[in-house]
C-alpha cells in the first residue's frame, strides 16, 4: 500500500483532526508539524507522533522531500501565503476554510494550483456531515422541485469563546466573521442549490463584544473576572470586550443568486444556543432542518399524486468522529484525492465563491447596505 506522509502547518484548535491522517500502519502518516508557538509543537507530538519533526518555520518543513501533502490550518491570514508555498514546493495541499480573507488572494491560490499541477482540497467539512448530505440528496431528487428561496439562521452560541478571545476578532486577521464562520454557510448555500451567489446586501454591527478594555488584557487577570459574562477560563483568555475587535456580532446578509433563487442568512454571536438552521423552498415542497432534534423535515405541497398525501421526516443518524463524523470523512478523501484523484465533494472554486460572498456582504456592511456584485470568475468556475 501507498503511504501518504504528511506535514502540518499551524499547531493550534484545528489540529486535532491529524489524528485522522496518523495511521503507522495505513495509507496517510503525519510527519511532520511546523508553527510559531514552541509549546504547541511539543503538545502536537504528546497528542499526535512523537516522533514527529518539529520546526517553528514552515519553509523548513515544506523543504523536506518525505514530505508528499500539507495540511494548513494557521489563521485565516495566512491561508494564502501557506497554501501557496505549499503548492511551490511541489505538495498537494488541504487547506482550512476560508481560503484566503480576500477574493485576489483565493484567486492567486487557484492560479499556483493551476500551475502546479497538485491537488488542492478545501476543509469545507459541512459538505461531509449526515445532515447536509441528506438535505442535497433531497433537493437533488426533485422532491421539492426546483428552489426558489432559502432561509439560514446560524445562532453562533458559542461566539464569545471561540471568536472574541482571540485573533478572530479583529478584521486584519480575518475581514470579518460572515466571511470567516459565515463560509461554510455560504458554501452550503451554494452546494445545495447547486447556483451562486450574484448580488448582496447586508447589514450588521458590533452590538455585544468589542468595547474599550485594553488589548492586552486577559481574563486570569481581570480585576472584573468575576462578574463578566465572558470570563474564560480555557485556552483562549483574550478579553472579549477589547479595543481592538472590529469584526461584527450581528449580521443580516441578503443574497440574490443564479436560477433566480433568493436567500437571506443571519448570523449572530450572542444568542444562548448554538445551532443552524436552514430552510429550503422549491416549486413543489420546502425542507428545513433541525440540529438540535437531528432531524429533517419534508414538506410536500399539492401536487395531483400521492406525494402531497404525507410528510416525510428523516431522522440523522449519529456518526463517530468530530464535527457529526465530518472530519475523518473529509480526512480520508484528501487521502484518497492524493492517492487515486477521486474527487471530494468540494472544489477549490467553491473555496473562492464563499470567500467572494463574504467580501461583498462585508463591503456592503461596512457601507451602510448598498448592493455590491459578487466577484465571479468564469475561466475557472468548477461547481
Ligand atoms: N472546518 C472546521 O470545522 C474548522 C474548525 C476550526 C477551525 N478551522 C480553521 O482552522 C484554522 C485554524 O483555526 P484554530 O482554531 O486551530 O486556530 P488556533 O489559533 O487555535 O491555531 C492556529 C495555529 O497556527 C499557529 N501559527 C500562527 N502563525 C503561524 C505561522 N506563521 N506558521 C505556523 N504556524 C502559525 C498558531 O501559533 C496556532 O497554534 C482557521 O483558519 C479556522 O478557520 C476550521
Amino acid at each position: 500500500m501507498q503511504t501518504v506522509k504528511m506535514g502540518i502547518i499551524g499547531a493550534g484548535l484545528r489540529s486535532g483532526i491529524a489524528k485522522y491522517w496518523h495511521h503507522p500502519d495505513g495509507d496517510s502518516q503525519v510527519v511532520a508539524v511546523a508553527d510559531v508557538a514552541a509549546e504547541k509543537l511539543k503538545a502536537f507530538q504528546k497528542n499526535i507522533n512523537e516522533d514527529a519533526f518539529i520546526t517553528t518555520d514552515y519553509r523548513k518543513l515544506l523543504a523536506r522531500d518525505d514530505i508528499d501533502a500539507v495540511a494548513v490550518l494557521s489563521p485565516d491570514f495566512l491561508h494564502e501565503e501557506h497554501v501557496i508555498a505549499a503548492l511551490q514546493a511541489g505538495k498537494h495541499v488541504y487547506s482550512e476554510k476560508p481560503l484566503a480573507i480576500t477574493v485576489e488572494g483565493c484567486d492567486r491560490i487557484l492560479e499556483e494550483q493551476k500551475k502546479s499541477g497538485k491537488h488542492l482540497m478545501i476543509g469545507f467539512n459541512m459538505r461531509y456531515m449526515s445532515m447536509y448530505q441528506t438535505m442535497k440528496g433531497i433537493v437533488d431528487s426533485g422532491t421539492i422541485g426546483d428552489i426558489k428561496a432559502v432561509w439560514v439562521r446560524h445562532f453562533v452560541g458559542h461566539g464569545g469563546y471561540f471568536y472574541y478571545h482571540d485573533w478572530h476578532g479583529n478584521s486584519k486577521n480575518t475581514t470579518s466573521l460572515l466571511l470567516q464562520k459565515g463560509s461554510h454557510d455560504l458554501d452550503v448555500i451554494h452546494w445545495i442549490t447547486g447556483a451562486y451567489t450574484k448580488k448582496v446586501s447586508a447589514f450588521g454591527s458590533l452590538d455585544f463584544f468589542g468595547g474599550d478594555k485594553p488589548n492586552d488584557l486577559s481574563c486570569p487577570t481581570c480585576s472584573e473576572k468575576d462578574v463578566c459574562t465572558e470570563y474564560s477560563a480555557h485556552t483562549l483568555v483574550e478579553c472579549a470586550f477589547r479595543e481592538e475587535i472590529d469584526v461584527e456580532d450581528n449580521n443580516m446578509l441578503i443574497m440574490e443568486m443564479e436560477n433566480g433563487i433568493k436567500a437571506s442568512y443571519l448570523q449572530c454571536h450572542f444568542t444562548p444556543d448554538y445551532q443552524r438552521n436552514y430552510t429550503f423552498i422549491g416549486t413543489k415542497g420546502r425542507i428545513e432542518n433541525s440540529e438540535l432534534e437531528g432531524k429533517v423535515y419534508v414538506k410536500t405541497r399539492k401536487s395531483h399524486s400521492w406525494h402531497e398525501y404525507s410528510d416525510i421526516t428523516y431522522d440523522i443518524k449519529k456518526e463517530k468522529g468530530s464535527h457529526g463524523g465530518a472530519d475523518p470523512k473529509i480526512c480520508k478523501d484528501f487521502i484518497d484525492l492524493v492517492l487515486y484523484s477521486k474527487k471530494p465533494l468540494t472544489t477549490p472554486f467553491a473555496g473562492r465563491m464563499s470567500v467572494a460572498v463574504g467580501c461583498a456582504a462585508t463591503e456592503s456592511i461596512r457601507s451602510g447596505g448598498k448592493v455590491v456584485d459578487v466577484s465571479q470568475e468564469s475561466t475557472l468556475r468548477v461547481n
